[in-house]
Protein backbone atom coordinates (compact mmCIF):
# COMPACT_ATOMS: atom_id res chain seq x y z
CA UNK A 1 0.00 0.00 0.00
CA UNK A 2 1.44 3.61 -0.98
CA UNK A 3 1.56 6.17 1.35
CA UNK A 4 -0.85 7.98 0.20
CA UNK A 5 -3.56 4.40 0.33
CA UNK A 6 -2.83 3.86 3.31
CA UNK A 7 -3.50 7.15 4.84
CA UNK A 8 -6.85 7.17 3.19
CA UNK A 9 -7.66 3.86 4.06
CA UNK A 10 -7.22 4.84 7.89
CA UNK A 11 -9.65 7.95 7.57
CA UNK A 12 -12.12 5.55 5.80
CA UNK A 13 -11.88 3.35 9.09
CA UNK A 14 -11.91 6.06 11.67
CA UNK A 15 -15.08 7.24 9.84
CA UNK A 16 -16.35 4.58 10.02
CA UNK A 17 -15.92 3.82 14.29
CA UNK A 18 -19.16 5.50 14.89
CA UNK A 19 -21.49 3.61 12.20
CA UNK A 20 -20.26 0.48 13.22
CA UNK A 21 -21.17 1.12 16.57
CA UNK A 22 -18.14 0.90 18.30
CA UNK A 23 -17.19 4.54 19.26
CA UNK A 24 -18.71 8.08 19.53
CA UNK A 25 -18.17 11.47 18.75
CA UNK A 26 -14.37 12.07 18.60
CA UNK A 27 -12.87 9.61 21.05
CA UNK A 28 -10.53 6.79 20.04
CA UNK A 29 -7.77 6.62 17.78
CA UNK A 30 -6.31 4.28 15.01
CA UNK A 31 -2.57 4.00 13.66
CA UNK A 32 -1.31 1.84 10.95
CA UNK A 33 2.29 0.36 10.21
CA UNK A 34 3.73 2.05 7.70
CA UNK A 35 7.95 0.41 7.45
CA UNK A 36 9.45 1.33 10.68
CA UNK A 37 6.96 4.30 11.05
CA UNK A 38 3.49 4.57 12.15
CA UNK A 39 0.40 6.65 10.53
CA UNK A 40 -1.43 7.85 13.57
CA UNK A 41 -5.08 9.64 13.75
CA UNK A 42 -4.33 13.25 14.86
CA UNK A 43 -5.26 14.11 18.64
CA UNK A 44 -8.85 16.12 18.86
CA UNK A 45 -9.42 16.31 15.43
CA UNK A 46 -13.29 15.24 14.07
CA UNK A 47 -13.32 12.46 11.86
CA UNK A 48 -15.09 13.97 9.47
CA UNK A 49 -12.90 16.68 9.11
CA UNK A 50 -9.44 14.33 8.50
CA UNK A 51 -7.64 14.62 5.34
CA UNK A 52 -4.79 12.56 4.45
CA UNK A 53 -2.08 15.49 4.93
CA UNK A 54 -3.04 15.97 9.10
CA UNK A 55 -2.45 12.17 9.66
CA UNK A 56 0.66 12.15 11.98
CA UNK A 57 3.99 9.77 11.51
CA UNK A 58 5.95 8.71 13.83
CA UNK A 59 9.45 6.81 14.31
CA UNK A 60 8.61 3.01 15.45
CA UNK A 61 12.85 3.08 16.08
CA UNK A 62 13.41 2.95 19.77
CA UNK A 63 16.93 4.78 18.84
CA UNK A 64 15.11 7.79 17.96
CA UNK A 65 16.04 10.30 20.37
CA UNK A 66 12.86 12.31 22.08
CA UNK A 67 12.19 15.77 22.03
CA UNK A 68 9.96 18.21 24.07
CA UNK A 69 7.30 20.15 22.67
CA UNK A 70 7.75 23.28 24.70
CA UNK A 71 4.17 24.45 25.03
CA UNK A 72 3.24 21.03 26.31
CA UNK A 73 3.89 20.92 30.14
CA UNK A 74 1.87 17.73 30.84
CA UNK A 75 4.39 15.72 28.21
CA UNK A 76 2.21 13.53 26.63
CA UNK A 77 3.86 14.87 23.28
CA UNK A 78 7.79 14.30 23.68
CA UNK A 79 8.38 12.14 20.65
CA UNK A 80 8.90 13.10 16.86
CA UNK A 81 6.32 13.18 14.37
CA UNK A 82 5.62 14.80 11.18
CA UNK A 83 2.51 16.39 10.24
CA UNK A 84 0.70 19.50 11.11
CA UNK A 85 -1.62 17.80 13.87
CA UNK A 86 -0.12 16.78 17.25
CA UNK A 87 -0.61 12.80 16.89
CA UNK A 88 -3.05 10.82 19.65
CA UNK A 89 -2.00 11.31 22.72
CA UNK A 90 -2.15 7.68 22.92
CA UNK A 91 0.80 7.65 20.86
CA UNK A 92 2.76 5.57 23.86
CA UNK A 93 0.76 2.71 23.28
CA UNK A 94 0.31 2.72 19.41
CA UNK A 95 4.05 2.33 19.27
CA UNK A 96 4.56 0.24 21.88
CA UNK A 97 2.42 -2.37 20.39
CA UNK A 98 3.41 -2.02 17.05
CA UNK A 99 6.99 -2.12 17.85
CA UNK A 100 6.20 -5.40 20.64
CA UNK A 101 4.07 -7.18 18.13
CA UNK A 102 5.63 -7.30 14.33
CA UNK A 103 2.13 -9.57 13.16
CA UNK A 104 0.13 -6.54 13.82
CA UNK A 105 -0.07 -4.28 11.45
CA UNK A 106 -3.23 -1.79 13.07
CA UNK A 107 -4.81 -0.87 16.10
CA UNK A 108 -7.85 0.40 16.97
CA UNK A 109 -9.00 2.14 20.49
CA UNK A 110 -12.21 3.47 21.11
CA UNK A 111 -14.40 3.76 24.04
CA UNK A 112 -17.19 1.40 22.86
CA UNK A 113 -19.66 1.17 25.28
CA UNK A 114 -20.31 -2.24 25.83
CA UNK A 115 -16.71 -2.74 26.30
CA UNK A 116 -16.02 0.53 28.52
CA UNK A 117 -18.98 -0.59 30.88
CA UNK A 118 -17.02 -4.06 31.78
CA UNK A 119 -13.64 -2.09 31.79
CA UNK A 120 -15.29 0.22 34.40
CA UNK A 121 -16.39 -2.71 35.97
CA UNK A 122 -13.06 -3.73 35.92
CA UNK A 123 -14.03 -6.66 34.52
CA UNK A 124 -12.36 -9.35 32.31
CA UNK A 125 -14.11 -11.03 29.36
CA UNK A 126 -14.45 -14.32 30.47
CA UNK A 127 -14.94 -17.71 28.04
CA UNK A 128 -18.86 -17.18 28.09
CA UNK A 129 -18.85 -17.63 23.70
CA UNK A 130 -16.78 -19.66 21.83
CA UNK A 131 -15.70 -15.84 19.95
CA UNK A 132 -13.17 -15.34 22.52
CA UNK A 133 -10.72 -17.64 20.61
CA UNK A 134 -10.58 -14.78 18.47
CA UNK A 135 -8.63 -12.46 20.67
CA UNK A 136 -6.46 -15.33 21.13
CA UNK A 137 -6.90 -17.16 24.35
CA UNK A 138 -9.92 -18.21 26.89
CA UNK A 139 -10.44 -14.29 28.03
CA UNK A 140 -9.69 -10.92 26.96
CA UNK A 141 -8.18 -9.09 30.05
CA UNK A 142 -8.65 -5.23 31.64
CA UNK A 143 -5.63 -3.48 31.66
CA UNK A 144 -5.34 -1.12 34.99
CA UNK A 145 -6.11 2.03 35.11
CA UNK A 146 -3.85 4.81 34.22
CA UNK A 147 -4.74 8.57 33.33
CA UNK A 148 -4.93 8.78 29.15
CA UNK A 149 -1.10 9.14 27.22
CA UNK A 150 0.54 7.71 29.90
CA UNK A 151 3.65 5.50 29.87
CA UNK A 152 2.10 4.02 32.60
CA UNK A 153 -1.16 3.11 30.14
CA UNK A 154 0.79 1.54 28.04
CA UNK A 155 2.51 -0.35 30.62
CA UNK A 156 -0.36 -1.68 31.41
CA UNK A 157 -2.13 -1.97 27.60
CA UNK A 158 1.13 -4.06 26.67
CA UNK A 159 0.94 -6.66 29.73
CA UNK A 160 -3.01 -7.27 29.37
CA UNK A 161 -2.64 -8.17 25.55
CA UNK A 162 0.51 -10.54 26.22
CA UNK A 163 -0.80 -13.57 23.87
CA UNK A 164 -3.77 -11.87 23.04
CA UNK A 165 -5.31 -9.48 19.98
CA UNK A 166 -7.44 -7.67 22.32
CA UNK A 167 -7.71 -5.86 25.95
CA UNK A 168 -9.90 -3.44 27.89
CA UNK A 169 -8.87 -0.33 29.56
CA UNK A 170 -10.38 -0.06 33.41
CA UNK A 171 -11.96 3.05 33.30
CA UNK A 172 -11.54 4.14 29.83
CA UNK A 173 -12.19 1.91 26.62
CA UNK A 174 -11.06 -0.98 24.47
CA UNK A 175 -8.04 -2.11 22.37
CA UNK A 176 -8.20 -3.89 19.05
CA UNK A 177 -5.53 -5.43 17.42
CA UNK A 178 -5.03 -6.56 13.27
CA UNK A 179 -2.91 -8.32 10.89
CA UNK A 180 -4.28 -5.64 8.67
CA UNK A 181 -6.79 -2.21 9.25
CA UNK A 182 -9.49 -4.46 8.12
CA UNK A 183 -8.92 -7.50 10.40
CA UNK A 184 -8.44 -4.78 13.18
CA UNK A 185 -11.71 -2.95 13.18
CA UNK A 186 -13.49 -6.60 12.67
CA UNK A 187 -12.00 -8.21 15.67
CA UNK A 188 -12.96 -4.55 17.55
CA UNK A 189 -16.95 -5.06 16.31
CA UNK A 190 -16.31 -8.47 17.48
CA UNK A 191 -14.85 -7.23 20.84
CA UNK A 192 -17.57 -4.74 21.42
CA UNK A 193 -20.48 -7.69 20.21
CA UNK A 194 -18.92 -10.09 22.88
CA UNK A 195 -18.97 -7.63 25.57
CA UNK A 196 -22.47 -6.70 24.75
CA UNK A 197 -23.42 -10.35 24.79
CA UNK A 198 -21.65 -10.93 28.07
CA UNK A 199 -23.39 -8.22 30.00
CA UNK A 200 -27.02 -9.06 29.05
CA UNK A 201 -25.55 -12.60 30.42
CA UNK A 202 -24.40 -11.19 33.47
CA UNK A 203 -28.02 -9.44 34.49
CA UNK A 204 -29.12 -12.43 33.48
CA UNK A 205 -27.07 -14.30 36.33
CA UNK A 206 -24.62 -16.73 36.77
CA UNK A 207 -23.18 -16.67 32.96
CA UNK A 208 -21.90 -20.54 31.45
CA UNK A 209 -18.42 -19.84 31.17
CA UNK A 210 -16.72 -22.40 28.61
CA UNK A 211 -13.63 -24.33 29.67
CA UNK A 212 -10.33 -24.26 28.63
CA UNK A 213 -10.22 -27.56 26.15
CA UNK A 214 -13.51 -25.99 24.87
CA UNK A 215 -11.47 -22.88 24.16
CA UNK A 216 -8.29 -24.66 22.99
CA UNK A 217 -10.53 -26.46 20.64
CA UNK A 218 -12.55 -23.11 18.89
CA UNK A 219 -8.75 -21.62 18.92
CA UNK A 220 -7.70 -24.51 17.00
CA UNK A 221 -10.36 -24.32 14.65
CA UNK A 222 -9.77 -20.63 14.09
CA UNK A 223 -6.57 -21.06 12.99
CA UNK A 224 -7.78 -22.20 9.60
CA UNK A 225 -11.44 -20.70 10.01
CA UNK A 226 -11.94 -19.06 6.42
CA UNK A 227 -8.29 -18.83 5.08
CA UNK A 228 -8.07 -20.63 1.72
CA UNK A 229 -4.17 -19.36 2.41
CA UNK A 230 -1.75 -19.72 5.37
CA UNK A 231 -2.72 -16.82 7.81
CA UNK A 232 0.97 -15.45 7.52
CA UNK A 233 0.29 -15.16 3.72
CA UNK A 234 -2.74 -13.67 3.92
CA UNK A 235 -1.11 -11.01 6.30
CA UNK A 236 1.24 -9.31 4.03
CA UNK A 237 -0.98 -9.08 1.13
CA UNK A 238 -2.66 -6.16 3.12
P1 LIG B 1 -6.98 11.56 20.92
O1 LIG B 1 -7.97 12.50 20.24
O2 LIG B 1 -5.76 12.31 21.43
O3 LIG B 1 -6.65 10.40 20.03
O4 LIG B 1 -7.66 11.01 22.24
C1 LIG B 1 -8.86 10.27 22.20
C2 LIG B 1 -8.86 9.16 23.19
O5 LIG B 1 -9.70 8.31 23.09
C3 LIG B 1 -7.85 9.11 24.27
O6 LIG B 1 -7.88 7.88 24.93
Amino acid sequence: MDDLAARTALIAACQSLNALGINQGNAGNISLRSGNTMLISPSAIPYDQLRPDLIAQMTLDPAQPTITTPHDPTGIWTSPWTGPCKPSSEWRFHRDILSARPDIHAIVHTHAIFATGLAIAHRPIEACHYMIACFGGHDVRCAPYATFGTQALSNNALAALEGRTACLLANHGMIALGETLDRALWRAVELETISKQYTHALMLGDPHILSRAEINEALAQFAVYGHAEPLAKAATSR
